[in-house]
């Protein structure tokens, strides 16, 4: 097998008195899409924050590509975490409402001080994705709708090539036309060799773009498996998710 891009070994996080991350065991195969699901308060949002150093692991270890990077005595911060090629999309979209979809997308842009410097070919790549960034090009992102935000933090965080994408609930809130180009965009970045770990309720989002799967309960990883094994298994999803969604197409 091959060896993992990013892994969690008996990973602990607490945030203050609270022991939210069980010992969490996670490993995200390269150039695949990783499914992380479970139940509302699970620990899925923690989870990725512990990843990109935003909490501390205060036991256990998280390696990128067998580098230790979190973990008591080796923490690296956020800026370190995007130097080694990840980009985070967090649940609250972290874009800058004050400046233009412009503006963001050229901050988001490591290699680009000015929007002559981005790269134009993945810029039109990503407008046929979400052509609303393109309309509202020199907008405000503040005045985006709430799906359109959606779409300026998913396309930020794609506008360089990443090694592995961090993505909490990208489809939330979206028109199911955009969902459709969403899941578009995350299986062309695959096909591009981009490793991602994608947080999502929608179930069928899921099954579509998964290729893995690790559903956690109670800040622990309860199930780790392929996502075609559990989209096709009624009774598993009932019991690690509550609610069968059906294994039929
Ligand atoms: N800043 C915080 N302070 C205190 N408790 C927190 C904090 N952030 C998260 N928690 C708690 O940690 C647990 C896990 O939260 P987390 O946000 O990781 O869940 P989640 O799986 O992402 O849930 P959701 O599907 O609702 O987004 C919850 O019980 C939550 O109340
Ligand atoms: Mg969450």
């Amino acid at each position: 097998m091959t060896r993992p891009l990013l892994e969690l070994r008996d990973v602990h996080t607490h945030i203050g008195a609270y022991h939210i991350l069980q010992g969490v065991d996670l490993a995200v195969p390269p150039a695949a899409v990783t499914m992380l699901l479970g139940r509302n308060g699970a620990g899925k949002t923690t989870t990725l924050r512990t990843i990109m150093g935003l909490w501390r692991a205060s036991q256990g270890r998280v390696s990128f590509d067998g580098a230790p990077v979190g973990g008591p005595g080796t923490r690296a911060s956020p800026p370190d975490m995007a130097r080694m090629g990840l980009a985070y999309v967090p649940e609250n979209m972290g874009i800058f409402a004050d400046l233009s979809v412009k503006e963001n997308m050229v901050l988001a842009a490591r290699r680009a001080r000015n929007a002559s410097q981005l790269d134009t070919a993945r810029l039109e790549w990503i407008f046929g994705f979400f052509p609303a960034l393109k309309k509202f090009w020199l907008h405000p992102a503040g005045k985006l709708s709430g799906g359109q935000k959606q779409m300026l933090a998913v396309a930020r965080a794609i506008i360089e090539p990443r090694r592995l994408l961090l993505v909490d609930e990208p489809s939330k809130g979206l028109a199911p036309a955009i969902v459709q180009n969403m899941i578009d965009a995350f299986i062309e970045l695959k096909q591009a060799s981009t490793t991602i770990l994608l947080v999502e309720q929608n179930f069928n989002f899921a099954r579509l773009v998964g290729d893995h799967v690790a559903v956690m309960d109670n800040g622990r990883v309860v199930h780790a498996g392929s996502m075609a094994q559990l989209a096709a298994d009624d009774e598993l999803q009932t019991r690690l998710l509550g609610l069968s969604l059906g294994s039929h197409q």
